[in-house]
């Protein structure tokens, strides 16, 4: 039996497994809640969800389990504003794919859902854990949590960004190595100097900070999550292991990508949302990477690209797809999530 530690008495956690945030429809309410029930904790990716779907999503989890859940946004983003030059780079760019998809070619990118209205959401809903990426949580919003007993979790891809999260107040730190499937989380220095391994990034962080780090990052198995634990870790969070259990929401033919028995390699791009994440790669990345520098920013690029990865998911075609995966995807294991739970258990000897 593995020792409880501050983290996980803290959430009243039985185990130090947590389900990684996932923006963009993975993290059901029934994945969250399964996790929950099972002794882990599960997050909501809201980052792309309106306030009113957090409330009802948040609701619904506490009708299925009275098990510890986060939910996680998108925070201190100052995303600079697209330019009329970008705006129809991208339009080129996208049309040949709009066309191919059947879809009504973009024109221009809508606004983003107000992150303010999100936080009003998430600290009415009061969830057991907040946690965030992309930035440092302004000192108003981590007061806001600590007077309702909301622990706050930022994510660091660096030694410099694990300092700049203690010293802003946060309770806990998420470090995310360079492994990691989906978003990077960096935010104080360009990507391409921010890609530590985790285990690099763990042993540095837990040097440096006496905050309970969490530790992300091509962890599939128990074996990994013990891994973490020896190595200072109070709890291991896992993304892609994740996506294609029975409770994610991954359209299926990204599922069908992630469980490929002849895997393709993942890759760092931008031609998706504007902003750096790691996926599978695919002809869409193929056609569209190389124009990267031209196109609309994040998040103006991901709301000019839906339309078209919406309407390849529902054709089951994952070459237009953000194919999100984290570099150790070839070890995903597709079950119901309450007995992926039980398979971390037993492997870490938790
Ligand atoms: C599909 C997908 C979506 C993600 N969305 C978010 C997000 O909304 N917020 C966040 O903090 N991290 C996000 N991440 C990163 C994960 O929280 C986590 O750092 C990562 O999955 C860990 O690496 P692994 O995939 O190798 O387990 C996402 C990852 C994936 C695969």
């Amino acid at each position: 039996m593995h020792e409880m530690n501050d983290f996980m008495i803290r959430l009243g956690l039985a185990f130090p497994i947590i389900q990684a945030p996932m923006a963009g429809g993975v993290t059901t309410v029934e994945l969250v809640a399964e996790v929950a029930k099972a002794g882990g904790l599960g997050s909501i990716g809201a980052a792309y969800l309106t306030p009113e779907i957090i409330k009802i999503n948040a609701s619904a989890i506490r009708a299925r389990t009275n098990g510890p859940f986060a939910i996680n946004l998108f925070v201190g983003t100052d995303d600079p504003a697209p330019t009329p030059a970008e705006i129809a780079y991208t339009c080129d760019i996208l049309r040949p794919w709009a066309e191919a998809y059947g879809v009504e070619p973009p024109s221009a990118p809508s606004a983003p859902i107000a992150l303010d209205r999100q936080i009003e959401a998430m600290l009415e809903v009061c969830p057991p854990v907040f946690s965030f990426t992309f930035g440092l949580a302004s000192e108003d919003l981590l007061s806001a949590c600590r007077s309702r007993h909301i622990l706050t979790m930022g994510t660091a891809t660096t030694l410099e960004e694990v300092v700049a999260l203690e010293q802003s107040g946060v309770d806990c730190i998420c470090v995310q190595g360079m492994e990691a499937g989906g978003h990077r989380g960096t935010f104080l220095r360009p990507v391409e100097e921010s890609l530590i391994g985790l285990m690099s990034l763990l042993g540095m962080a837990v040097q440096a900070t006496s905050l309970p780090v969490i530790a992300a990052g091509g962890i599939m198995n128990g074996q990994g999550i013990r891994a973490v634990l020896d190595l200072g870790a109070s709890a291991a969070s896992l993304g892609t292991a994740f996506m294609v259990t029975d409770e994610a929401g991954t359209p299926p033919a990204h599922q069908h990508m992630l469980a490929e028995a002849d895997p393709r390699p993942t890759v760092l791009t931008r031609a998706f949302s504007g902003r750096t994440a790691r996926g599978i790669t695919n002809r869409f990345h193929e056609h569209v990477s190389p124009h990267q520098n031209h196109l609309v920013p994040f998040p103006a690029l991901n709301d000019m690209t839906r339309k078209i990865r919406q309407a390849a998911g529902l054709a089951g075609d994952a070459e237009a797809l953000s194919l999100w995966a984290g570099q150790a995807y070839p070890l995903v294991r597709p079950m119901a999530t309450a007995h992926l739970m039980a398979a971390l258990v037993t492997e870490a000897h938790l």
